[in-house]
């Protein structure tokens, strides 16, 4: 792993605001004023992030779980936080192998937090940026065997590029994938005003823009996929009474998530 760049603590930060918002401690005095900024118009931010997280809970635990997928590739990874993906695969599956993937010298400098998994299972991290498919899946090879079915999740990472470009990169990866792989998306939607304001006062302060999806759109990720049920929903509402996550959850976020197949 390469020495991380140094970190400047005077500008706000995407995933130190994000994990603000998850109440998290990896974050300083600019990130909190962007983020208590959104907050005292958008309180229901703090939802938005945390229904994101319930679902990679779900998700993964279907997969690592009913679905038999023992190998998931966590592109856009963020911060490490509660529950990272190798954490809730392993607790279903210790065998589970996880590559975590990130282009942010923040995330490289938090990254060995993710490389902490069971004896019988690895994790590995990749700096690199997800638009270069062969780069990525040529690294996680040395952790995953990519001739078995994969668990691909993108969560929150799409909504940072332009509709058409998210569409294509989710192509390059379910391509090159075999056939039984899934695919596992979330991200924040144009559902109420608030959250639209919310996400200019994000993209005004933010080095990194959002851009906010139409719940139709998040469907677009899975044209040509099986799509799991119950398809395209809320992502507080994916599989809520199936699978129990324990404490108390906010009933609703502008927030939507799915997950196809690869048949
Ligand atoms: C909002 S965070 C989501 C974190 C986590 N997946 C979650 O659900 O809480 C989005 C992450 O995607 C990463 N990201 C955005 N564009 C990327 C790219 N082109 N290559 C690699 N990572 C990227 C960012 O650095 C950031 O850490």
């Amino acid at each position: 792993m390469t020495t991380p760049p140094p970190i400047d603590t005077s500008v706000p930060h995407s995933a130190r605001v994000w994990n603000y918002w998850l109440g998290g401690k990896d974050n300083y005095p600019a990130d909190r004023a962007l983020g208590d900024l959104i907050l005292k118009d958008f309180p229901e931010m703090v939802d938005v992030a945390r229904a994101q997280r319930t679902f990679l809970l779900r998700a993964v635990t279907h997969l690592a779980g009913e679905a038999g997928i023992d190998q998931f590739l966590d592109l856009g990874t963020g911060l490490p936080t509660h529950n990272n993906t190798h954490e809730i695969a392993q607790s279903v599956n210790p065998a589970a192998r996880v590559v975590y993937v990130d282009n942010d010298p923040l995330v490289l400098a938090h990254a060995r937090a993710l490389l902490t998994g069971t004896e019988q299972g690895a994790t590995d991290y990749v700096d690199a940026d997800v638009h270069d498919p062969e780069v990525v899946l040529e690294a996680a090879s040395r952790t995953l065997d990519l001739t078995r079915p994969v668990g691909l999740t993108m969560l929150g990472i799409l909504g940072h590029h332009t509709h058409e470009r998210a569409v294509s990169l989710v192509r390059s990866y379910t391509e090159r994938l075999p056939t039984g792989s899934f695919l596992a998306v979330a991200d924040s939607t144009d559902t109420s005003e608030g959250m639209r304001r919310a996400a200019e006062a994000w993209n005004a302060d933010a080095p990194l823009p959002y851009i906010l999806r139409s719940p139709e759109q998040i469907g677009e990720y899975f044209a040509g996929l099986e799509l799991v049920e119950p398809g395209v929903v809320p992502a507080l509402e994916w599989r809520s009474s199936q699978i129990d996550v324990g404490g108390t959850l906010p009933t609703a976020a502008d927030e939507y998530c799915g997950m196809g197949r690869k048949a």
